[in-house]
């Protein structure tokens, strides 16, 4: 049979006349903005050659699980801002917290606070694999960080990472976050290759990549490269490339093998820390990571990031032998909103009743796709998911390659945008729901989603 994958469709490209009818406002202020900015965005992500053709929107506000455009259009929004809005925009106890803050206290002291204690003890009480944390400004900071840790603790030079994942954009990981096919030798090796041009040849040296949820891969480049790897850095559910959850028992296999060999084992928890439930992927798949990285979940919707451990790594922080610095690191807006995100997501019921909402979203999404002519599914867990419009499983990188279909996920998306539904073009990205999603906006959601999988079903005429 066919398979999806090489199916011709109609016609992939948006429907440019219809974009600008509906976001007129949104392309002048592209115009103008490519002046000062370049690409006319602030971040990678926003630019055209990540989706959003034919350009981005622009945003004047958002209220809870909502967002309004400079257009007066309004969404239900599951971009989140790629996820740190997990209390939904403008979450009222943290702009409380945050307010009070900068009129009554201050921003930045470089010295330490109360709040500062108060707030790394609610962190530390949530996550099983923290005694003790930094607070940094960024997930890319934060990992960079760890990774100086992990080579100074054990004393090695190679970082395991995988291919699919992004840990930020520093030059000693930004590699092999989407590589080329080139970058897999004819035994199905992975290769080493820089996301982009400006990275130092050198580091390839510092790297080994592997293929994710692959255990016997991982074995034999640990078995044979063992006396040089100082960690294994993975994120638990890959999220980088669409939803991928990890095969029974392999975070089990490699929190193991990382131990049998005195391999550190850090877990990227930038999107999925606070967003699986108050103890994290970790808590969840009960693995103790020896490295943890939160940021996104951490502070509703302010930045701020958090690299920590137990005492024993911490120890080289704690004795002044790793330097973890910043300006910015620790202040008080961050702090503050630290503080009370834990204090709203320490609430009873506030996990139960968000992943009931996305559990439902996801289940009946699916159910949606299922019925429609074009093969598609749903993947995710708790209130992080994604569309995969493919007939075939897909468990890394190189699969969702292979077989999704990003063409039709950006007729899918164009359209539910027409519906005044918001996630991020790329399949590659995520589908956030917030504490903030009512049941209301899931149903309407999932109405939307029929009839914009209807006209997906006529343009792309598969
Ligand atoms: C898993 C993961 N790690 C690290 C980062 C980098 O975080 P930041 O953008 O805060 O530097 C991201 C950002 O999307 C991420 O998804």
């Amino acid at each position: 049979m066919e398979s999806i994958k090489d199916k011709k469709i109609l016609n992939s490209s948006t429907n440019v006349p219809k974009y600008v009818e509906h976001f007129p406002i949104s392309g002048q202020l592209f115009k103008k903005a490519k002046k000062y900015l370049p690409a006319g965005v602030g971040s990678t992500s926003r630019a055209v050659w990540s989706g959003w053709e034919p350009y981005p929107l622009f945003i004047k506000e958002g209220i809870g699980s909502h967002i309004i455009d400079v257009d007066g259009n309004e969404f239900i929004d599951y971009l989140l801002g790629l996820g740190p809005m997990l209390l939904g925009h403008r979450p009222q106890m943290v702009t409380e917290a945050v307010t009070k803050q900068v009129q009554e206290a201050g921003t930045v002291f470089a010295l330490g606070s109360e709040l500062e204690m108060e707030a790394a003890k609610k962190v530390c009480d949530c996550i099983p694999g923290l005694d003790q944390i930094r607070f940094l400004n960024s997930g890319t900071e934060a990992i960079t960080y760890a990774l100086r840790l992990a080579r100074t603790y054990t004393g090695r030079k190679k970082i395991i990472r995988f291919e699919g994942m992004y840990h930020g954009f520093s030059d000693g990981i930004y590699w092999n976050k989407h590589p080329s096919p080139n970058a897999i030798d004819q035994l199905g090796n992975c290769i080493p290759e820089p996301q982009g041009p400006g990275l130092p040849d050198g580091i390839k040296d510092t790297l080994l990549i592997c293929q994710w949820n692959d255990l016997e891969s991982l074995k034999k480049i640990i078995e044979k490269n063992h006396t040089d790897i100082a960690a294994i850095i993975t994120e638990p559910v890959m999220c980088n490339t669409g939803c991928i959850l990890p095969k029974s028992g392999y975070l089990e296999e490699m929190r193991k093998i990382s131990e049998k060999y005195g391999i550190l084992l850090i877990f990227d928890e930038v999107i999925t820390g606070f967003r699986m439930g108050l103890t994290g992927a970790q808590g969840y798949y009960n693995i103790i990571p020896d490295l943890s990285v939160f940021a996104k979940g951490l502070g509703g919707g302010y930045p701020v990031a958090a690299l920590g451990g137990k005492k024993d790594v911490m120890k080289l922080v704690d004795n002044g032998t790793v330097s973890i610095a910043g300006t910015y690191s620790g202040n008080g807006i961050a702090l503050a909103a630290v503080s009370a995100t834990m204090d709203y997501l320490r609430n009873e019921n506030v996990y139960t009743e968000m992943n009931r909402k996305a559990a439902k979203l996801r289940e009946d999404l699916n159910e949606i796709l299922k019925k429609s002519k074009i093969a598609a599914y749903v993947t995710g867990i708790g209130a992080i998911f994604q569309v995969w419009f493919s007939d075939k499983p897909i468990t890394n990188y190189r699969e969702a390659v292979k077989y999704a279909r990003g063409d039709i996920f950006h007729i899918w998306w164009e359209e539910m945008l027409y519906q005044g539904v918001l996630f991020h073009p790329h399949y590659f990205e995520n589908l956030f729901v917030s504490t903030a999603h009512s049941d209301k906006d899931i149903e309407e959601t999932l109405d939307r989603a029929e009839q914009a999988i209807n006209i997906v079903e006529k343009r792309c005429d598969l």
